[in-house]
């Protein structure tokens, strides 16, 4: 039974993807707040070492379980992350990532009626594919190939959005949709194939940094905490903000001013190695986080120098252990 989503309440908080990158940070963020976090994850990119170190809080529980398949527990709030985010896991079984987005989303959105809980999408800026606008604001529908090898995740993401919003109109659901721009910080993985992971990995083996194209194309980073603080805003905020709302850092850089910069703070003598652009890569993409800021009033802090810092700090860790890494699409 729900007890009540007010702020400031002690709740039972549902975390799908709980052992992934961001959901680790979010079940601490809410642990940290006196919630009580329900993690469930099937451990198909999350690892567990992301959240050892919750185990031993009372608060705590983790629940082995594909989302796919329908889950009865009680719950205030869920967050529903469970999805693998970068392009080499989402594409390596396409069927299984649309299912998790779609199955998945209608699996959790039952919970919330049965339950009455508040639930949030971890959507993304992929649902924007392609974009002819820059930067992409909320309104924009987007440019997505719905048969090119990104479209399992694009258009999975994309009919967990209708299927929310079919929810709140058929069964009158407390709903919120975040669009997530590219994040970083520790705890990704080094063989998740995204473009910081692997410059941070070659940088500090020294190996050749690769790009994909000459190197123009430009993305935005927003470092985790800032972004769990952005979802955990949507979350709390009035019933009748829905979203959808980009979360990201709106501050551009093209891949070569991120291979320099990563070269720089790591010390590295890595070279620069340029290969073919992948299928589908968009040339650019920020948020337009005019939403954000007005509605929450969030909008990120960290500069990427410092995030990156922290971030190349964890996977020195992380490689002095043995842990290995691979590369992929940006
Ligand atoms: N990190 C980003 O930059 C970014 C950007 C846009 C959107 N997102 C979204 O945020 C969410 C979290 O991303 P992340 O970067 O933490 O990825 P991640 O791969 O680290 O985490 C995803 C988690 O979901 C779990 N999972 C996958 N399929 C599942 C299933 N069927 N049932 C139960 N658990 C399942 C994985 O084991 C993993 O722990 C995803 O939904 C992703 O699409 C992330």
């Amino acid at each position: 039974m729900a007890l009540s989503t007010d702020l400031g309440e002690r709740r039972s908080v549902l975390v799908t993807g709980g052992a992934g990158f961001l959901g680790s940070f979010l079940s601490e963020e809410l642990l940290g707040r006196g919630h009580d976090v329900l993690c469930v994850d099937n451990f198909y990119t999350g690892m567990k070492r992301n959240i050892e170190h919750l185990l031993d809080n009372p608060r705590f529980e983790l629940l082995r379980h594909d989302i796919t398949f329908p889950l009865s527990v009680e719950t205030d709030q869920i967050y529903n992350l469970a999805c693998p985010a970068s392009p080499i896991h989402y594409q390596y079984d396409p069927v299984q990532t649309t299912k998790t987005s779609v199955h998945g989303a209608i699996n959790m959105l039952d919970v919330a009626r049965r339950t009455k809980a508040r639930i949030l999408q971890a959507s993304t800026s992929e649902v924007y594919g392609d974009p002819t606008v820059h930067p992409q604001r909320e309104e924009y529908w987007g440019n997505v190939n719905p048969l090119g090898p990104r479209a399992c995740y694009d258009e999975g993401k994309r009919c967990a959005e209708t299927l929310f919003f079919d929810y709140r109109r058929q069964f009158g659901l407390s709903i919120k949709v975040a669009r997530i721009f590219n994040t970083y910080g520790p705890r990704m993985r080094p063989d998740d194939g995204r473009v910081i992971s692997n410059f941070v990995v070659q940088a500090l083996k020294g190996d050749p940094l690769t790009i994909y194209g000459d190197g123009s194309q430009t993305r935005s980073f927003c470092y985790v905490t800032d972004l769990i603080s952005g979802l955990i805003a949507l979350m709390d905020s009035d019933d009748e903000i829905t979203g959808p709302i980009n979360l990201g850092n709106p501050v551009e850089f093209t891949m070569r001013e991120l291979a320099d910069l990563i070269i720089d703070l790591s010390g590295s003598r890595s070279a620069i190695l340029h290969q073919p652009l992948p299928e589908d890569d968009p040339r650019q993409r920020s948020p337009d986080i005019a939403r954000a800021r007005e509605t929450l009033g969030w909008e990120p802090g960290i500069a990427l120098r410092d995030g990156l810092r922290t971030t190349i700090g964890y996977f020195e860790e992380l490689l002095s252990l043995g842990v290995n890494a691979g590369t992929g699409s940006q």
